[in-house]
């Protein structure tokens, strides 16, 4: 337990939070791939931003969507897309919700259907779907055009190889590096770390221009 393990390298702890969170961790019941840290960030942001529209692209089983759309309703406002290659594993207390829309499809081939639903509302994205770079830079330049100004694109799991030795390589860190360099209207905010643990380093991309 924790008081016996202080001399516990930073890289440890998060191999042992790892296997931790893919037990996996659940959520009103529902399992959800995400890191404790990281998900009280998201709920800052849907309490900073009141995004109309969350689109989470990689659903899983939909604890993660699940607790979004709770989010949104302590806010007060905003509903849930979720995207996702299969749609198999997700229980009926998700896909029954008012406030979540499902849409089952490659990301990548599914966006005008996702966008319809978005409708040019104020739209926060997280992805976390394929990890591997081609994917993911992908997913960030098209989905990235649903953000406005002062909006987030988060990019999930760029701990892989950069925390973890673990996922692809070159994986979504890489992915964030090379759509920074090509899409100057975004910036790491590396504010939103500030736990210091987070599965997205360098992955809360806010839209500045
Ligand atoms: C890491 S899991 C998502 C975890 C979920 N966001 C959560 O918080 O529990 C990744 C998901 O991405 C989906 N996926 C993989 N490739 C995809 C693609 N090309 N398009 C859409 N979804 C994809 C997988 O089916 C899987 O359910």
């Amino acid at each position: 337990m924790m008081e016996k393990m202080l001399d516990l390298p930073l890289r440890d702890v998060l191999h042992r939070m790892q296997a931790s969170i893919m037990q996996p961790s659940t959520y009103r019941g529902v399992p959800a791939l995400k890191s404790p840290t990281d998900a009280w960030v998201y709920d800052e942001l849907i309490h900073e931003l009141r995004p109309d529209v969350i689109v989470e692209v990689g659903v899983n089983c939909g604890g993660g969507t699940l607790r979004l759309a709770d989010m949104c309703r302590a806010v007060g406002h905003g509903k849930v897309v979720g995207v996702d290659i299969s749609l198999a594993k997700v229980p009926a207390l998700v896909r029954d919700d008012p406030s979540i829309t499902l849409i089952e499809g490659p990301a990548l081939d599914v966006f005008d259907e996702v966008r319809w639903h978005t409708n040019g509302a104020n739209v926060l994205v997280i992805e976390d779907s394929a990890h591997d770079f081609f994917h993911t830079l992908r997913v960030l330049h098209l989905y990235s055009t649903l953000v406005h100004v002062g909006g987030y694109l988060i990019c999930e799991d760029s701990i892989c190889h950069h925390g973890l030795d673990h996922g692809p390589k070159p994986g979504p860190y890489e992915a964030i590096e090379t759509f920074l360099q090509e899409n100057q209207s975004f910036v790491a905010d590396r504010s939103r770390e500030r736990f210091l643990v987070t599965w997205n380093p360098n992955g809360y991309l806010k839209r500045v221009n």
